[in-house]
């Protein structure tokens, strides 16, 4: 027998197969929790009126209980009977247009049920509006009723924060869409058969492009697909993901970024890629089953030009999954609208699109005061703290690539576990490494030649970034343009010797988030050569 010790798995009969469940379907069955558990009042965050009637109406049934919905236009119907009936004559009580009289109405009203008041937030100004709503809730406390706010903004007031439950409403998953799509399939081929014209295939992917938007813009999204040409087939997956580029455009914020760059044009940082290498096996097939939990994401650190931008373009190329940008700087600008809105309606929006690559570039920028909460009366705060949470709690497959040269300025919240999966350093390359980016902007510039001998352009270029790296072979070409023939080693050694480095000027910088990261953060490059590696920092002293 050899005593070698057999790998052993670490129990012998699979676990069973948990589905995760999608966003929206998890909300419900919160939702449906809730109200169970008797919390008085919920407060439903979401543009989409009607689909949330919708689902709410689900829930009511799920529970047996009766609906009554009201607006301040319609007053309080009733919708549902306890058995989950329809009521046939819906009658409103015309006074009760008043939010006072309503409120007063349900707290001493004796039978159990959901109440739904559609767009209350206007009323949450008001402090006696205020003052009842706490009454109400102490007095619901208990008791089989339950108040549900619905409203698309969010507008808290501070005593209010304890007796109000929050529950931000997701986008329509995949089983929604299909479902809208599929009754417009029917409308459609009642009309004409042969305007029907997509596969079992077709009809997934069509649904799958319209992730990400709400059923309303889905539904005119598909509606726009199908009169453009009378038909409905493969082609308008492209209409479809181009309305929904524009729509998500408009949002002012997010954006779909298109990029082909792909990993093989990223040189070094290969404990990074490998890093990623195996986290991508989580959005395989058969991963979740498995046990493995949905990557969160990566933090990248580090000097400017060095590749960190260039990553997360790679890796979305690399998943095959779109690319998001969120524009963090513009969240706090206050240029587009409330900012705690965009940023939710951004990540939802994400979530909605999942799987899929959320680019946050230059976080620090958006940072800047952001966690201060001096200057715009706590809003960039709350906004920051809005992301954090949701890097927190969130199970969608939402990659997060986040990018900073700024370490100082990050907020050490963000650095703490649980937030992102790793935080990576990317340092200046190291010579070998500038070898392989300067081939690999050679070869985009069709002169891969592999035998040509770069020794003396990388003993000239100590402490350039890729991207100085990448300006050298640029400068090189126009040298070797100007003299009238091809590109020499020469060129480059002397476009090298006029490229003044970053890292000159920055080296205190440097210097300090080297330090900085020697502690908290992992090395991009290879493991063996640390942040702060002490060769490399001295190389970099001005002489
Ligand atoms: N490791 C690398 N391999 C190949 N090219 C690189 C590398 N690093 C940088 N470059 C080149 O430099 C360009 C700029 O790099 P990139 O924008 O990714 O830097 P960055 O780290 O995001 O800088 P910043 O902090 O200024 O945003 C890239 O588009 C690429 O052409
Ligand atoms: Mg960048």
């Amino acid at each position: 027998m050899s005593s070698e010790v057999k790998p052993q798995p670490v129990q012998s009969a699979p676990p069973p197969i948990k589905k995760v469940p999608s966003p929206i379907q998890h909300t419900l069955d919160q939702i449906d929790i809730l109200i169970r558990a008797r919390y008085p009042i919920l407060y439903l965050l979401t543009h989409e009126e009607a689909r949330l009637e919708n689902l709410v109406e689900d829930i009511a049934r799920r529970q047996g209980k009766q609906l009554f919905i009201w607006s301040g236009t319609e007053g309080l119907i009733k919708h549902l009977e306890a058995g989950g009936t329809r009521v046939a004559v819906r009658s409103a009580t015309p006074e009760m247009t008043d939010p006072n009289d309503v409120l007063r109405h349900i707290a001493t009203q004796n039978t159990g049920g959901l109440f739904l008041l559609k767009d209350f937030h206007p009323f949450l100004e008001d402090p006696l509006i205020i003052r009842r709503l706490r009454d109400v809730a102490q007095k619901l406390k208990g008791t089989y009723k339950s108040l549900l706010l619905s409203s698309p903004r969010l507008n808290l007031p501070i005593e209010l924060e304890k007796e109000i439950t929050l529950i931000d409403i997701p986008l329509p998953d995949l089983s929604e869409l299909s479902d809208l799509l599929k009754s417009l399939c029917q409308v459609v081929g009642t009309k004409d058969r042969q305007a029907l014209q997509i596969t079992q295939r077709d009809f997934h992917d069509l649904a799958r492009a319209a992730l990400g938007l709400t059923l309303t813009e889905a539904e005119n999204a598909f509606s726009k697909a199908v009169v453009s040409d009378s038909k409905l087939t493969r082609n308008d997956i492209q209409i479809v993901l181009a309305e929904k580029q524009q729509i998500i455009r408009k949002s002012g914020i997010l954006d779909f970024h298109q990029s082909d760059a792909t990993l093989g044009e990223v040189g070094g940082l290969h404990n990074l890629k490998q890093w990623l290498k195996i986290r991508g096996k989580a959005f395989q097939q058969g991963a979740e089953e498995f046990g493995l939990p949905s990557p969160k994401g990566v933090l990248l650190l580090g000097a400017p030009g060095c590749g960190k931008s260039l990553m997360a373009k790679a890796v979305a190329q690399a998943w095959q999954l779109p690319l998001l940008r969120l524009d963090f700087g513009r969240i706090f600008s206050g240029l587009v609208g409330s900012s705690e809105e965009n940023m939710r309606r951004a990540l939802k929006v994400a979530e909605g699109i999942a799987p899929a690559v959320l680019w946050i570039d230059e976080l620090e920028k958006g940072l800047a005061g952001g966690t201060s909460g001096q200057g715009d009366s706590g809003v960039s705060a709350r906004v920051f703290g809005t992301f954090l949470s949701w890097m927190q709690e969130k199970s969608s497959t939402v990659f997060v690539v986040a990018t900073a040269n700024r370490i100082d300025m990050l907020p050490p919240e963000l650095m703490r576990r649980g937030r992102f999966d790793e935080i990576f350093f990317l340092d200046l390359p190291r010579p070998a490494v500038r070898e392989e980016i300067v081939r690999i902007h050679l070869a985009k510039k069709k002169r891969g030649n592999a035998n040509v001998d770069l020794k003396p352009l990388i003993a000239a270029t100590e402490g350039f970034s890729g991207a100085e790296l990448e300006h050298c072979v640029m400068e090189g070409l126009f040298l070797a343009f100007d003299a009238g023939r091809d590109l020499t080693v020469a060129d480059l050694v002397l476009a090298a010797q006029k490229t003044v480095p970053l890292s000159v000027t920055y080296v205190e910088e440097l210097r300090r988030s080297r330090e900085w990261a020697s502690k908290r953060a992992r090395s991009a490059d290879e493991e063996d050569a640390p942040a702060q590696g002490g060769n490399r920092a001295s190389r970099l002293e001005v002489k």
